[in-house]
């Protein structure tokens, strides 16, 4: 097992990462907290094979534990599902000193910690993260939030877990489509901070793919590395954070008109992200064969989002109702070489046109 401080003051926390580490789950929360119960939120694909176990060595380290269950989708990421759990808490007179405890990918990591993050002012709040993509990103950091009609995580908080627990063997169990939607997210860190992990990918990517253990663990370690990084110079995003938006503007736009059932969020990220790297690509700030190593390396990975089925007119539409449009100007990440990346307001709307289209263009298929 390893351990990683994210360094953040008095919110400091560690990040527990290793195969095994949900039989420690009650001793390392025990740790931190004297507190008697536990409301655990997940989802029932995830409870049935994970729930019972965790229960029990929660229970064997003296927490009454209470769980809650959210339906499985990004669909009920929503304010209606947040106050079914909220209920559940008053219900379960769950008290300020109690533990919200989030088991899960990242739609129950985001809800559970929304909910913490107000259940009277604010409870402590411990992430089990289930889905790679949950363990590389949305688990560490803080950011919490439910989805709003109009736009993804439109309404939610900044309220740090007080601990991540990684078990790497609980990805045994998940379907190689949000494996490979993970690796969408794992592939952004290289991109936009560190070209050695880029080439680390690309020279082990038929491991990666094969979903070598040793591997992962090493995906995990360098993503909760950078993320832990990034958000101990900028915890609430006003400034470097927003690197970790690569692919992000387009990629909300994809998910909401895809009806968040198309596209899993690590897909629209990473078609998201040849978006921002074609429009790199005409402000020439990649050059050609950047480009191509990025899509390679996708490629390679065997990440294949879906087709691109939207016209350019609806993304932009629907870019410019998102979150992240401050006074509805559209902001970027865009790749500066690979490792590198800046972010950029006023891109005229043809070169946003041109970069869908030139996207469309590009085919990423699996590797035969
Ligand atoms: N808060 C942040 O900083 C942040 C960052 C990135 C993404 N996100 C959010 O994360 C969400 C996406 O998370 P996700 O990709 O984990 O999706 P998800 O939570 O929907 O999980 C994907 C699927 O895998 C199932 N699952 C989870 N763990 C499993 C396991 N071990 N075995 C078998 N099945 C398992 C889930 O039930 C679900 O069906 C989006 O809502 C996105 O906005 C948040």
């Amino acid at each position: 097992m390893t351990k990683l401080p994210v360094k953040l003051g008095e919110r400091s926390y560690k990040i527990f990462i290793g195969a095994g580490n949900l039989e420690r789950a009650g001793i390392l929360v025990r740790s931190i907290s004297e507190a008697q119960k536990i409301l655990l939120v997940s989802n029932p694909t995830v409870f049935n094979i994970y729930g019972p176990p965790l229960v029990e060595v929660l229970q064997a380290n003296g927490f009454e534990t209470i769980v809650a269950l959210m339906p499985d989708g990004e669909e009920y990421k929503n304010m209606e599902e947040a106050l079914k759990i909220l209920d559940q808490a008053v219900d379960s007179r769950l008290e300020r000193s109690s533990i919200l405890l989030a088991l899960g990918g990242g739609v129950v990591g985001d809800l559970a910690g929304f909910v913490a993050s107000i259940y009277q002012r604010g409870i402590d709040f411990v992430q089990i993260p289930t889905t790679l993509l949950a363990q590389v990103d949305s688990s560490v950091g803080g950011k919490v939030a439910v989805n709003h009609p109009l736009g993804k995580n439109f309404i939610g908080s900044f309220h740090q877990p007080r601990m991540v627990i990684i078990d790497s063997q609980t990805l045994d169990t998940l379907v190689d489509r949000e494996y490979y939607s993970g690796l969408g997210e794992v592939v952004k860190y290289g991109i936009i901070y560190d070209r050695h992990f880029f080439s680390f990918m690309e020279t082990n990517a038929a491991a990666i793919r094969s979903r070598d253990k040793s591997c992962i663990e090493t995906l995990i370690y360098r993503c909760c590395e950078i993320k832990a990084e990034i958000v101990e110079q900028d915890e609430r995003e006003l400034g470097i954070r927003a690197i970790l938006n690569l692919g992000h503007t387009f990629g909300h736009s994809l998910e909401k008109l895809g009806l968040y059932q198309l596209y899993k969020h690590g897909e629209a990220v990473v078609t998201g992200t040849i978006m921002a790297s074609c429009l790199a690509l005409d402000l020439k700030l990649i050059n050609d064969s950047e480009l191509m190593r990025i899509v390679e390396l996708y490629k390679q990975l065997g990440i294949i989002p879906p087709r691109l089925v939207f016209t350019a007119e609806d993304i932009l539409k629907g870019m410019l109702n998102d979150k992240k449009t401050q006074n509805r100007r559209l902001r970027f990440v865009l790749p500066r070489g690979i490792g590198k990346c800046l972010i950029k307001e006023d891109i005229e709307r043809e070169q946003l046109i041109k970069a869908i289209e030139v996207t469309r263009q590009i085919e990423v298929e699996a590797v035969k």
